[in-house]
């Protein structure tokens, strides 16, 4: 398929590409570099043995978006372009809304104007909110807490509405929408991986990068919560394992019409303790911790119900957490300051 790919140079469009271009699909990135770096493009080509076009624009451009689209003419959209930092979405909502959900509104549009009807949209676990059982499935209320949460939520929204108009009038489309748990790891090359700017606000590239010295400890926020250790429980997703997942989405957005939810998770649960020690293996030595505070909006735990993406997409998960701790300190290792080393 002619897949355009918005948000294609941030750290899981860039793996998803190495999957599209291995699975034989031809691809078209957009993308501002807002977050990201062109080098990141320069590597999956390497990895993957072929081209790829990409265009470095805003997706709020509509104009330009849609001359690329028309020229580029996709049977389909995967949309990671957006902001992503919760604390940084508190701060200034109205870029985030400007973005995330204006820029999904300026997508639709330009793929209006050249025929395109099908989307993947990376949406994330954070529209659920306070669990009301555990493990989630796609049913679970949805109740973000944060601006970047209801970002999410607001663009799920949209594309349901659209997905809907275009079936009734005759123009069936498809949107299928992943809802991400927590992605960590990089490609087994360790060319490619997660690069933020500043101060790392999650708990992988922080551990990285105590790991690498750049950063003194991982501060552990809270050892008081109910789980078994203590400590925050998650659901960690190996990147690859994710962007095979939108392999799998695409192939079905060809025949699916409508909108259908998958969440994209392993199932099980890790603590941050047990995280911490995992990490320190693959390092080679025990790195510094502290307990501090609870970070404010956290969870105890998180976890996904992953039968549907199971059933329908054929997907699951592969990897477990040795390759995500492995993968990640190779690539990070290799890359001490990210793309910019
Ligand atoms: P990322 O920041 O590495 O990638 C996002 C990319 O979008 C970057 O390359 C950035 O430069 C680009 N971008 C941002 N604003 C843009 C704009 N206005 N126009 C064009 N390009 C723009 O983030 P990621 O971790 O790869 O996440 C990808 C998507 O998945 C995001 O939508 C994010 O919200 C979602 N998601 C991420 C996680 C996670 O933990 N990483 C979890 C759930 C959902
Ligand atoms: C974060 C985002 C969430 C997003 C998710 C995707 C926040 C508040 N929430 O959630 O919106 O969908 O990433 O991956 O940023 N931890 C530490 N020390 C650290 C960092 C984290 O102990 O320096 C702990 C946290 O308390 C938590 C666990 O590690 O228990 C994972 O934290 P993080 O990586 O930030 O992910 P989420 O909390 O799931």
């Amino acid at each position: 398929m002619r897949v355009l790919v918005t948000g294609g140079a941030g750290y899981i469009g860039s793996h998803t590409l190495v999957e599209l271009l291995s699975a034989g699909h031809e691809v078209c990135v957009i993308d501002n570099h807002a977050n990201s770096s062109p080098e990141a493009l320069v590597r999956v080509a390497g990895i993957a043995g072929r081209d790829l076009g990409s265009h470095v624009l805003d997706i709020r451009d509509t104009a330009a978006l849609a001359a690329v689209a028309q020229g580029f003419r996709p049977d389909a959209v995967i949309h990671f372009a957006g902001l992503k930092a919760v604390g940084e979405g508190e701060e200034n909502p109205l870029a985030y809304y400007e973005v995330n959900v204006g820029g999904t509104l300026s997508l639709l549009r330009a793929m209006e104007a050249a025929g395109c009807g099908r989307i993947i949209f990376s949406s994330s676990a954070t529209v659920y909110g306070m669990p009301q059982y555990l493990p989630y499935d796609e049913d679970h209320p949805l109740a973000p807490v944060s601006v970047y949460g209801r970002t999410k939520r607001q663009a799920e929204d949209i594309l349901r509405d659209w997905a809907a108009a275009r079936g009734r009038a005759g123009a069936p489309a498809a949107a299928i929408l992943l809802r991400y748990f927590n992605p960590t790891g990089a490609h087994e090359s360790g060319r490619i991986g997660e690069d933020p700017r500043g101060e790392p606000q999650n708990l992988m590239p922080y551990l990285a990068q105590v790991a690498t010295g750049r950063r003194a400890a991982l501060r552990i926020f809270g050892d008081d919560w109910p789980t078994p250790d203590g400590t925050g429980i998650r659901d960690y997703i190996h990147v690859v394992d994710l962007a095979r997942a939108h392999v799998a989405a695409l192939e079905r957005a060809a025949q699916a019409t409508g909108t259908e939810v998958y969440n994209i998770g392993t199932g099980r649960g890790v603590s941050v303790r047990e995280m911490l020690a995992a990490f320190s293996r693959a390092a080679g030595r025990a790195l510094p911790h502290e307990i501090a505070p609870r970070r404010p909006g956290d969870l105890a735990e998180s976890r996904a119900a992953c039968a549907r993406a199971a059933e329908v997409l054929g997907w699951r998960a592969e990897y477990g957490l040795t390759e995500m701790v492995e993968s990640l300190w190779r690539w990070q290792s290799a890359n001490p300051d990210g793309y910019g080393g």
